[in-house]
């Protein structure tokens, strides 16, 4: 049993009962969050890119935690140089980890550090625990490669931005869910910042017109997958 909980923005926590991982971990200064980062507890912490609404408190939990960052290179290893222990990887590499296997995909975006530094390529995450796949797409445009990682894995879930401006709007994440033909795509990335605003029922209303299935998570709201 896979429990997913939605801390809003692009942040999600990963709970098989064993192992605790937290996506994106964006509390502090994002009006939207459920938690405080203090109250936030994980064994890792996956970074899809470094910009400050995705790396966030992170490296204040893996820290606080002795939590295992997961990240590209540079990102990676901007995270060992703050004091957190860390994982290397890149796009289109995998490696199984205590909770499940891991893989970074490709996503259309930047990356750079609080200080402004390039950290590397940003990313997509598959993530596979507790029998089940995750597709986390990060801050992205709409690729036509998404139709590949569609065909390589079974997706249990797909979770992707609709929030326009900085990555994929409603109706190239709509494109994208019919691409990755997941069992269920859940949207992220809105309503956090003014320039983002978008209405997460009409992705869920578009996507069921495709005949597919999708899910609008409240703010703080657990799910089981
Ligand atoms: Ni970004
Ligand atoms: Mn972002």
């Amino acid at each position: 049993m896979l429990k997913l909980t939605y801390l809003s923005h692009s942040s999600f926590l990963l709970d098989d009962g064993t192992y605790r991982l937290i996506i994106d971990p964006f509390l502090s200064g994002n009006p939207n969050a459920p938690m405080k980062a203090d109250d936030i507890t994980a064994q890792f912490v996956v970074l899809t890119h470094a910009h400050g609404d995705h790396l966030g408190d992170g490296l204040e939990i893996a820290k606080r935690h002795d939590a295992l960052v997961i990240a590209v290179n540079e990102l990676a290893n901007y995270a060992a140089s703050k004091g957190a222990r860390a994982h290397n990887m890149h796009i289109g590499g995998a490696f199984t980890f205590p909770f499940g296997r891991l893989k970074f995909t490709i996503a259309h975006h930047g990356s750079s550090s609080p200080e402004g530094m390039y950290m590397g390529e940003p990313a997509g995450v598959l993530i596979s625990m507790a029998g089940r796949t995750v597709y986390h797409t990060g801050d992205t445009g709409l690729f036509l490669d998404m139709q590949l990682i569609g065909e390589r894995d079974h997706i249990d879930c797909m979770i992707a931005p609709i929030g326009d401006n900085f990555t994929m709007g409603i109706d190239d994440a709509v494109k994208a869910v019919e691409f990755v033909e997941p069992d269920l795509a859940i949207p992220m990335h809105y309503n956090t910042f003014p320039v983002i605003q978008a209405d997460p029922d009409l992705f869920r209303k578009k996507v069921e017109a495709m005949g597919m299935k999708a899910r609008v998570l409240q703010f703080g709201e657990t799910i089981e997958l």
